[in-house]
């Protein structure tokens, strides 16, 4: 079985440990700070949050929705994807349904309708769910989500309180990690987490995942379990494997290039990277004068073209590489 397919039988830990409280989300102080000011007064007007993926936007969303409805909040809260439904007048239809009755508790007098990617709609469409808006204000507020503030139309930005959310800085995300490693028994390393953060940066929800499939495999989570779950090729095998090619045994180069092939599945432009990354790096292992390396950029250039106009991958880096050693040999001879 593949990693992805265990995780379906599991609980998704980005579920899991999605945070319930508004005081229990990580980072984003500003937007707690003034949502819970509003809550506090009992009231709200309708939200827009915008910011990249996997920071925390849904999970406001929802611990709002707890916040205000305790245990109801199910009941209490609609969710719509805007870009998963049928246009705007399932919207309008669901809306009005849903508008209806009052919340089920307390006393708070309107319910939550949470609106996914809005910055998917067209205008048309948005100038309609303006119009919603207004109209069923008395009993429902709108959080709206989006990815770009600029994806909104101004007559919305104007009607609703706005707040940007932020990427997680990579000390927030690699502790959660660590406390979700613990509370699942799984021993996650140092490497690992950089090759985590490396991938995933500042969304927390692909960092959670990353985790997830490495720790189905394994229970030491290190770089490069979590590139093999991904199956992607780390930046480290990577290297040795052009390190090989140009200095080493061939036939061992050929190997390691098979097995990043057929066991990591990579992807023949990201070898190419690699190979332009060492030829640039200040630490590379390539030993020529400086006025060596255009020759070296101009061939990798060449068979980066090759390759995406879909010449035959292996064919291809293999004759890079031949080249490249070539020029290597040639000029280290003249030292
Ligand atoms: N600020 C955060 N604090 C704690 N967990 C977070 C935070 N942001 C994201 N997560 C985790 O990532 C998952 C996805 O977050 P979500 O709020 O749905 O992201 P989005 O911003 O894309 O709506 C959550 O279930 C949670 O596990
Ligand atoms: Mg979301």
């Amino acid at each position: 079985m593949s990693a992805v397919e265990v995780i379906r039988f599991e609980q998704l830990w980005v579920e899991k440990y999605r945070p319930r409280r508004i005081d229990d989300i990580i980072n984003q102080d500003h937007v707690k700070q003034r949502i819970k000011e509003f809550l506090k007064l009992g009231d709200l007007p309708h939200l827009l949050f915008y910011g990249p993926p996997g920071v925390g936007k849904t999970t406001m969303a929802l611990a709002i929705a707890y916040e205000l409805y305790g245990d109801k909040w199910r009941e209490n809260v609609l969710e719509l994807n805007a870009s998963d439904e049928r246009g705007i007048a399932v919207i309008r239809e669901k809306v009005k349904e849903f508008a209806r009755s009052l919340p089920t508790v307390g006393t708070v007098r309107f319910r939550l309708i949470i609106l996914d990617e809005a910055d998917n709609m067209t205008s048309d469409a948005q100038q309609a769910l303006r119009r919603i808006m207004e109209v069923y204000y008395q009993t429902a507020r709108f959080i709206l989500i989006a990815n770009y503030l600029s994806g909104i139309i101004e007559p919305i930005q104007s009607r609703c309180a706005v707040f940007r959310f932020s990427p997680l800085p990579k000390e927030a995300v690699t502790q959660r990690l660590k406390y979700i490693a613990e509370c699942e028994g799984v021993e996650v390393t140092d490497d690992g987490l950089e090759a985590i953060w490396e991938i995933s940066q500042g969304d927390m929800r692909k960092a959670i995942n990353i985790l997830q499939a490495a720790a189905s495999v394994t229970r030491r989570v290190d770089a490069e379990a979590v590139y093999k779950a991904l199956g992607k090729a780390s930046p480290a095998l990577l290297r040795s494997f052009v390190q090989e090619a140009l200095y080493g045994s061939l036939s061992e180069a050929i190997r390691k290039l098979e097995e990043l092939f057929d066991v990591y599945c990579a992807d023949p432009i990201d070898i190419v990277k690699a190979i332009h990354r060492e030829i640039m790096s200040p630490h590379s292992s390539i030993r020529v004068q400086e006025y060596v390396k255009p020759k070296l950029i101009a061939l990798v250039g060449e068979y980066h073209f090759r390759l995406l106009r879909g010449a035959h991958p292996r064919v291809q880096i293999l004759g890079l590489l031949s080249k490249l050693r070539h020029i290597v040999e040639k000029y280290e001879k003249e030292r």
